[in-house]
């Protein structure tokens, strides 16, 4: 495995044509892009698609998304592309939103595990970009982490995740944004949000007027689930996480302080000013967008500085624009 040192905004052509011939002659290319490192493969190509999944440990009924240069790349490997799509695409490409369309006949099943559609998403990191315009093939690309793990912000976190099973690790330092893009689907009437992100709800709908949540669907027992990777294990440290509410904060500090006197290696992530002798804690920022960008890798901190607690104080839970990050902190937390 090789590490490929990139300036982030002025990605060096020779580096950046070397990964583009990885991966299309079917190798794995970790990447940055400005929500998180993916790992990448041919995405026409079932061998290497089946690469990225051994490679995470990924259960072959999870779909991964393919990532494209340009628009006329992703109607390409649409079956159809509602008017949803077109205007979405507009608004938000390249950036942070995953649109789930039909999928074309040449998309491989390997990609949308069976399902008849597939997620598109054009980013917008100068890297990602020089990549896929550089490969001129379609990218398919998951967090490049081992599956379950919290997705990597930075090339090392990449490494320590999945080292020797990839062949190429671009790395153009830590990504800007932080967490997964947004997850749109556009099949159907009505736009439906599977998964929450830096996007809001409130910033597609001023867009394509009504969003859906795909939680609001009944969901009949043993029927597959809406966005297959939404599944609860996900985006887990292998520290245990505790949420605390801001208005709980005394019995958040007792709790913290009985684990410390219990010898339990404790963390502590707050928005407020904390501090617990015997902790490692973490001022987190105010605002989302630097909340979600220093979350992951606060997280992969925590796990290194070996604390198998972390005690985390909630985000706002009503609020669209912390919709993204509130719910990593529930799946994170109840991935016990
Ligand atoms: O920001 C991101 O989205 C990152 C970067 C690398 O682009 N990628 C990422 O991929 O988070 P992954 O595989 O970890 O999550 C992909 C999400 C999952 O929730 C998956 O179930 C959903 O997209 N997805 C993929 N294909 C789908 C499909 N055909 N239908 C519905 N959901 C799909
Ligand atoms: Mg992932």
């Amino acid at each position: 495995m090789t590490v490929v040192r990139v300036d982030p905004a002025h990605p060096d052509e020779g580096a950046i044509r070397r990964a583009a011939e990885v991966l299309r002659a079917g190798g794995l290319v970790a990447f940055p892009t400005e929500t998180v490192y993916g790992l990448g493969a041919h995405a026409l190509d079932p061998a290497a698609v089946a690469r990225i999944y051994a490679a995470k440990g990924r259960p072959g009924y999870n779909p991964v998304i393919v990532h494209v240069a340009t628009v006329e790349q992703a109607r390409a490997l649409s079956g159809a592309w509602p008017a949803a799509a077109e205007r979405l695409a507009a608004a938000f490409w390249p950036g942070p939103l995953t649109l789930v369309v039909p999928r074309a006949p040449s998309v491989p099943d390997a990609v949308t595990a069976g399902l008849p559609d597939v997620a598109l998403r054009i980013p917008a990191h100068p890297v990602a970009h020089a990549l896929l315009a550089a490969a001129g093939i379609p990218v398919a690309a998951p967090s490049a982490n081992r599956s379950t793990e919290v997705s990597p912000t930075t090339a090392a976190h990449v490494e320590r995740s999945l080292g020797g099973r990839v062949d190429l690790i671009l790395d153009g330092g830590p990504t800007p944004v932080g967490i997964e893009s947004t997850v749109v689907s556009v099949t159907g009437a009505v736009p439906t949000l599977l998964r929450p992100g830096t996007l809001s709800r409130d910033d597609l709908a001023a867009v394509v007027g009504e969003v859906a949540l795909a939680g609001d669907a009944k969901r009949e027992e043993g029927a597959a689930l809406p966005s297959p990777g939404t599944m609860d294990r996900h985006y887990a440290p292998r520290a245990q996480l505790r949420l605390w509410h801001p208005n709980e904060r005394d019995a958040a500090l007792s709790d913290a302080r009985a684990l410390v006197a219990a010898g339990r290696a404790v963390g502590i992530l707050a928005r407020s000013d904390v501090s617990l002798e015997g902790a490692r804690v973490e001022r987190m920022p105010a605002d989302p967008a630097s909340y979600a960008a220093r979350l992951y890798a606060a997280l992969h901190d925590m796990d290194d500085a070996g604390r198998d607690v972390v005690l985390v104080e909630r985000v706002p839970e009503n609020d669209p624009v912390w919709a993204g990050l509130a719910d990593r902190l529930r799946r994170a937390a109840h991935a016990g």
